[in-house]
């Protein structure tokens, strides 16, 4: 493995031409200089709530009023947010590849905000709300959406819910990111703690089908030793830089 502390020790040549098919996994760290705090910064609690309460089904089903007001606080810091050189930066990239998968484990919109067109979001997306009954999902970011009294579906009055995967829950298309980690020739990880599976694995698939790795973090992740290379440090300070690299090398 390559460790570079930062960007200006590299003297390898560019592992990404424009005909590469690459597939970027971001995490929290890529919003963190937006301002968005990332999940494990302190003792597994976010934002004062245990995980479990406020980020699994049971915890809906015991305390939704609990669970629908956090949501509906972290609907409303959409609107105070903006995207940052780091996902400016993979916009520009995707403008220059051919082929370009970007998923996300974000819930966040920072990343289509900064423009990303190909983009999943595998644990679901906070601008939008899903109905219990008919599963309905429309982006509902207007002011009278983001209220603390709960919603209901225009369609069948069910009770509307994050539409968020909660723990226990299935991460959304997973075959399509199966599918272009085991074809990809470059995979990169971006601000992510590697805890949480199936993300977490994401690097053995695309490793295991000959994939070049790339690691980005603030920190060491605990998986840091299968990336092929590990660049540490702030992604919105690594990314534009290394973009640049990438798409003039
Ligand atoms: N730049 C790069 N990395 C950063 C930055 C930064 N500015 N700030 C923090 N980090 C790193 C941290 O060192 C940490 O390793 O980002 C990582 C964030 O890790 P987590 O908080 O665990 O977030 P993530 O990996 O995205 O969590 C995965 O867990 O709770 C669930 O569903 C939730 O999607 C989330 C999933």
């Amino acid at each position: 493995m390559v460790f570079h502390l930062n960007t200006k020790n590299q003297t390898d040549d560019s592992m990404i031409t424009k005909q590469s098919r690459v597939v970027i996994l971001t995490g929290a760290g890529i919003s963190a200089e937006s301002g968005i705090r990332t999940f494990r910064d302190s003792d597994g609690l976010w934002e004062n709530h245990r995980i479990e309460e406020v980020a699994t089904p049971e915890g809906w089903r015991a305390n939704p009023e609990l669970v629908w007001n956090f949501y509906q606080q972290r609907r409303r810091q959409l609107l105070n947010v903006e995207p940052n050189q780091g996902h400016l930066a993979l916009e520009e990239l995707e403008n220059h590849l051919e082929n370009f998968l970007l998923v996300t484990q974000n819930v966040d919109d920072l990343h289509e905000r900064a423009g990303s067109k190909n983009l999943i979001h595998m644990h679901g997306e906070l601008a939008k709300l899903r109905c219990e009954d008919c599963q309905l999902v429309e982006t509902l970011m207007e002011d009278q959406h983001l209220l603390d009294a709960f919603l209901y579906c225009r369609q069948c009055d069910g009770r509307l819910r994050p539409h968020i995967v909660w723990f226990n829950e299935m991460p959304m298309q997973m075959p399509e990111i199966e599918k272009a980690l085991s074809e990809c020739d470059v995979f990169v990880a971006i601000g992510t703690s590697g805890h949480v599976y199936p993300a977490a694995n994401f690097l053995h698939i695309a490793r295991n089908h000959g994939a070049y790795t790339i690691g980005i973090n603030l920190e060491p992740p605990e998986n840091v030793h299968f990336f092929d290379e590990f660049i540490q440090g702030k992604a919105a300070e690594i990314l534009p830089y290394l973009v640049q690299k990438w798409i003039h090398d």
